[in-house]
């Protein structure tokens, strides 16, 4: 396309972008052979508004990292990234379905690199689209291969859990660390973010300190720990608070913890695209959130 404009965000775009995602998304889920069953579906409305929420909060703390590509006044893209301390973090990125692999989606991925090119380490979870995977390739990433937890939680396996206990904002501190000890950066301000949208699980002993995010309607957020122990802990009461049928998302190998823990908890084990990394190793114990990493 030759009358294609790069410019930055506004937060009248969030929307666009929303829907945008949302159909870019569920075609990559159709083209999945894995994805055939259940029928993938369009975002709901109750995950659109978290997403819009999302994008308002990165569009807000990193206006310099959140582009669009436009075509005759209409979004054809967009990518948002963030910088915590000397991390980047790629939150989303889509070009319009009909559109894709004919160059949009390079400049858009340029510009929003651009924001981080003072940072020392990089990370984004990619999904299994080769366009995806070839830009990120290209960029420099390496790619780790991510695996995710499925199925029907025996409740009879469940083991009895002490020291996890519900998190507050006095907290922040506490995960901060644990994130700049896992991951080489912290979250700072997207507790902010995460403190509001989901629940907040919190292990600080003589044994080890750990926080994991829950979904509000059950499921990993983000999980890290400063032992296995600590991090199997709470994933565990995770699983035991979340609904029959589990999921989590974005496993590593280098977390084998949380296989064992999911495999223990009769979950069934798959793949499902990669985590994309800059200058660093995947975290351990640490369990990424597929935006805010
Ligand atoms: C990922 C995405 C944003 C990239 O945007 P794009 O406009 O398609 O990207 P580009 O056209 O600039 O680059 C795509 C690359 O894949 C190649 N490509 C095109 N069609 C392809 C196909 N069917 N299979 C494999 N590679 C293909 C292109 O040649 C190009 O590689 P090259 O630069 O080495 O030649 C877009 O494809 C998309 O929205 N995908 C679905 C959503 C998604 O997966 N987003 C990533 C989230 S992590």
């Amino acid at each position: 396309m030759s009358d294609v404009r790069i410019r930055p965000m506004q937060v009248d775009d969030v929307p666009a972008a929303e829907r945008l995602s949302a159909e870019a998304f569920l075609d990559v889920d159709r083209r999945s052979a894995r994805r055939s069953w259940p029928e993938p579906e369009l975002r709901a409305t109750s995950r659109a508004a978290t997403w819009i929420a999302r994008t308002e909060h990165v569009l807000r703390t990193d206006p310099g990292g959140c582009w669009v590509a436009e075509s005759e006044g209409e979004m054809i893209g967009f990518a948002t990234s963030t910088v915590r301390e000397t991390m980047w973090i790629l939150a989303t990125y889509a070009v319009r379905p009909g559109l894709q692999g004919a160059g949009i989606g390079k400049p858009l991925l340029e510009a929003a690199l651009h924001h981080g090119r003072g940072c020392l380490r990089a990370m984004l979870s990619s999904s299994s689209d080769p366009r995806a995977v070839r830009r990120y390739h290209a960029a420099g990433f390496s790619l780790h291969p991510q695996m995710f937890l499925r199925g029907r939680v025996d409740r009879s396996v469940l083991p009895v859990v002490e020291k996890v206990r519900e998190g507050t904002t006095s907290d922040i501190d506490l995960m901060d660390s644990l994130d700049r000890r896992t991951r080489g950066a912290a979250h700072g301000v997207d507790h902010a973010f995460m403190l509001q949208h989901w629940r907040l699980l919190v292990s600080d002993s003589t044994t080890g300190s750990g926080y994991a995010y829950a979904f509000p309607e059950g499921g990993l957020a983000l999980l890290a720990a400063d032992n296995r122990l600590t991090a199997a802990r709470l994933l565990w009461t995770v699983l035991a608070d979340g609904p029959e049928e589990a999921g989590v998302a974005h496993l590593t190998a280098a977390n084998q913890w949380a296989i064992d823990v999911g495999i223990a908890a009769r979950l069934d084990l798959h793949t499902e695209g990669y985590l994309a990394l800059r200058a660093m190793a995947p975290p351990t114990p640490y369990v990424h959130n597929g935006a805010l990493l």
